[in-house]
């Protein structure tokens, strides 16, 4: 199965986006042997993650609706968010694997959302984290990564508002249900 995943990896990506999917499958592997989720299906979720991103959006908006999909308008509001919907389905309907947990990281990969099970925490960090990332929050978030994983997914839910705040880009509402949720859960502990 990897070979077939590698190359239409290859065949798919950009040299660049390729080397980051092996280093966010990489990433994504270590935090669930650390955090005590499936290693495999991190592995897998992080390898696919963008596979669709360089696809013409025609082409993954026909993907997302062909698969049922299902989107708010606010999550359809940046076609930046597109690719991870178009991945997951991707994923599910024609590479075959039919697997909810992988579905859900991928789907949310970019956005995330409230009550994120891990394995779907491990892609979001992992993709912020992964090798070929360079920003100044960067050894804080990695290391805090190491430390606590929901401490960690809400700093990056954080630097990630932040960072399209002050670009001026949209925030998608789940992104800002999930940073609330996550708050949330900390001060109910
Ligand atoms: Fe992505
Ligand atoms: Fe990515």
């Amino acid at each position: 199965m990897y070979e077939e995943i590698i190359k239409q990896l290859s065949d798919r990506l950009s040299e660049k986006r390729y080397i980051h999917s092996l280093n966010v499958a990489k990433k994504a592997k270590e935090l669930a042997e650390l955090y005590g989720a499936d290693l495999e299906k991190a592995y897998l979720s992080g390898l696919l993650h963008d596979i669709m991103k360089e696809t013409s959006p025609e082409k993954q908006l026909k993907l997302i609706s062909e698969g049922g999909i299902i989107v708010s308008r606010d999550q359809m509001m940046s076609p930046k968010l597109w690719h991870a919907y178009s991945s997951a389905v991707y994923l599910r309907d024609y590479l075959k694997i039919e697997d909810e947990e992988i579905f859900d990281a991928v789907f949310y990969h970019t956005t995330g959302k409230p009550d994120m099970p891990t394995l779907t925490k491990i892609i979001y960090l992992a993709d912020m984290i992964s090798e070929d990332r360079d920003y100044k929050e960067l050894p804080y978030l990695k290391e805090l990564s190491y430390k606590n994983l929901d401490e960690a997914v809400t700093a990056a839910l954080e630097m990630s508002i932040d960072f399209l705040k002050e670009k001026g880009s949209y925030v998608c509402e789940k992104t800002t249900e999930a940073l609330e949720f996550m708050k949330k859960g900390k001060k109910d502990l």
